[in-house]
């Protein structure tokens, strides 16, 4: 358990670090990239948009890199289960601020 707590401080320490919406953790070195998309959504008056992203490997596929870009600069996105190590994510996307909308590249890389 507790190094299961450390592995979560660590992650939330390197989500912090880059900061706003962006996630980049593990090395996708050496390992296939398995998604690359888009996900968009327009601003609505006084409302957060939020939308969760699954990915899953390839049969024994096991996820080696996550790297979920902010191309708006303003969002926040985190890690809600699985990732590094797991044959899945599930990534939540959502916008910073009530009433704007995001746009994120999200990429899984795995082997
Ligand atoms: C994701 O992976 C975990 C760990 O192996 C597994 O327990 C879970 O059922 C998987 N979720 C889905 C939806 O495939």
């Amino acid at each position: 358990m507790a190094l299961a707590g450390n592995i979560l401080l660590l992650l939330a320490i390197a989500i912090s670090v880059n900061g706003r919406g962006n996630i980049d953790v593990g090395s996708p070195f050496g390992a296939f990239l398995i998604y690359h998309e888009v996900h968009e959504k327009g601003g609505i008056p006084l409302v957060y948009r939020n939308e969760e992203v699954f990915v899953k490997g390839v049969g024994n596929e096991i996820i080696r890199g996550i790297n979920v870009q902010d191309l708006k600069g303003n969002a926040l996105a985190h890690i809600k289960e699985g990732g590094l190590g797991y044959p899945n994510v599930t990534i939540e996307l959502k916008s910073g601020v009530r009433g704007d909308g995001y746009k994120y590249l999200v990429d899984v890389f795995a082997i």
